[in-house]
């Protein structure tokens, strides 16, 4: 099949590239020319394991086109996937201004276009954006019916960041939300080597299974810091709990590792989005703003701990160790190491940060900061080390070697303390111990 795929960030790009695996054309749209270069030279616009080489791949074969021309690209086309960016408002609604102009043109290619087209929302979106929203843009500027010019489904994504490869090739399920039996069987065939259980369902049901799963992970793993906390305090690891609650089939043991809490560019702002959504309709929603005011205790009850231990964190060398949401990316959106850093700063600490790939992108938001491109170095200079971010690089860490002993407070239970003889450490979720 010939599918446009309209904004090439992580869910369009990766879209894409599986697509291509599975054998179809597959132009990519976007508005910045970087991006559409980068991929033209086979060069992912975003560090993501798997991505250089599966464009080097389909690049090379012709199968991946790119364009900036959204008229063209539909033309061109029998499906239209939009996966254009969805950012937060600042009250945390969401901001569908690059939907609506996606829309338009859309609408303006199926104007003159003859055939049967096929448009797939991907983007996360609030309920009712792809039957209200999108259809009602696309049916008045095109003057087609949803239905009999055009087709229009809602297909969530559910690829995770630094997997995105391999999840866009492996789903658990592909959900496919319209109304329309001809849409329903094109995107069925257009899925079907994927292997994967289909669900049918409507567009609007669609959006909210996305949004009610991340906020699902979401609160696993807010439930799971909850009860950290209190492990902390009785005296238990939250990990062997966990691992005893997980046991239990209903529950599973995923999202449940307890640490400083979830950041990037999705769970933060679709709960934010759920919670906007009921406050709208006048819905209460404790568990969920329970979910985000217990994100926000963790850094600071990282921070507050490591304090109580040492007394002061008043100058001294303090090394904030992985600034990435989670390992395997660059991307520090709603990253928990930014309000760790400004805990520490606050606390008159100096402080210093490093990471294998994120680096640059942090010194942006936090510039006052010293930052290492050297993790020797970086180590050498520190008194107190946060381990943020679980690179494979700091496990391999010889902690008990370094010439000066550290404190090591890790907030992703990355490191085997067992085998720590000299180094002070403590994980979140452990008893605290006694120094
Ligand atoms: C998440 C979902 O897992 C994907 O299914 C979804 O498609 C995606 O959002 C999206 O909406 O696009 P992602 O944000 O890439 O994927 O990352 P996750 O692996 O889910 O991790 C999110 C955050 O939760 C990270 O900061 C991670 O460190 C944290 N986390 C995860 C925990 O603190 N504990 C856990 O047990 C699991």
């Amino acid at each position: 099949m010939k599918i446009s795929i309209i904004g090439c960030g992580y869910v369009g790009l990766t879209t894409g590239l599986a697509l291509a695996e599975l054998g179809n054309e597959i132009i990519l749209v976007d508005v910045i020319e970087e991006k559409l270069n980068n991929i033209k030279e086979m060069r992912s616009p975003f560090y993501e394991p798997g991505v250089d080489d599966m464009l080097v791949k389909h690049v090379s074969s012709g199968a991946i086109t790119t364009s900036m021309d959204v008229v063209d690209a539909v033309s061109g086309s029998q499906v239209t996937i939009i996966a254009v960016g969805t950012p937060s408002n600042p009250d945390g609604s969401m901001n569908d201004s690059y939907i609506k102009e996606a829309s338009k043109n859309i609408g303006e290619a199926l104007k003159v276009k003859d055939d049967f087209h096929v448009i797939v929302m991907k983007s996360t979106v609030v309920p009712d954006t792809t039957n209200v929203t999108i259809r009602s843009i696309v049916e008045e500027v095109s003057g087609k019916m949803s239905g009999k010019g055009f087709g229009l489904a809602m297909c969530p994504e559910f690829l995770r960041e630094g997997a995105a490869m391999h999840d866009s090739l492996n789903p658990d399920r592909v959900v496919i939300g319209t109304y329309e039996d001809r849409t329903f069987q094109i995107l069925e065939e257009l899925f079907r080597p994927l292997n994967s259980k289909v669900l049918r369902t409507s567009p609007t049901a669609a959006e909210m299974i996305k949004y009610a799963s991340n906020s699902l992970l979401a609160t696993k793993i807010s439930y799971a810091n909850e009860i950290s906390r209190i492990c902390e305090n009785v005296g238990v690891d939250v990990y062997e709990i966990m691992e005893g609650v997980g046991l239990d089939f209903r529950i599973s043991p995923q999202f449940l590792r307890a640490g400083v809490g979830f950041g990037g560019s999705c769970f933060p702002k679709d709960v934010s989005a759920l919670r906007h959504i009921a406050k709208d309709r006048k819905i209460d929603t404790p568990v969920l703003d329970g979910v985000m005011e217990n994100n926000d205790i963790q850094p600071r009850h990282l921070v507050d701990t490591a304090e109580e231990m040492l007394n002061s964190l008043k100058g001294k060398n303090t090394l904030v160790l992985g600034l990435a949401f989670k390992p395997d990316t660059d991307d520090i959106r709603s990253t928990r190491s930014l309000p760790v850093v400004k805990e520490l700063i606050a606390k008159g600490a100096n402080v210093a940060g490093h990471d294998p790939k994120a680096l640059e992108n942090f010194r942006s938001e936090a510039p006052d900061i010293e930052y290492f491109e050297d993790l020797d170095k970086a180590l050498e200079w520190a008194d107190i080390v946060f381990l943020m971010t679980e690179w494979p690089e700091y496990k391999e860490i010889e902690w008990d070697s370094l010439e000066t002993p550290k404190v090591l407070f890790d907030g992703r239970r990355t490191i085997d303390s067992s085998v720590l003889k000299k180094t002070r450490y403590w994980s979140m979720g452990k008893p605290l111990p006694k120094w």
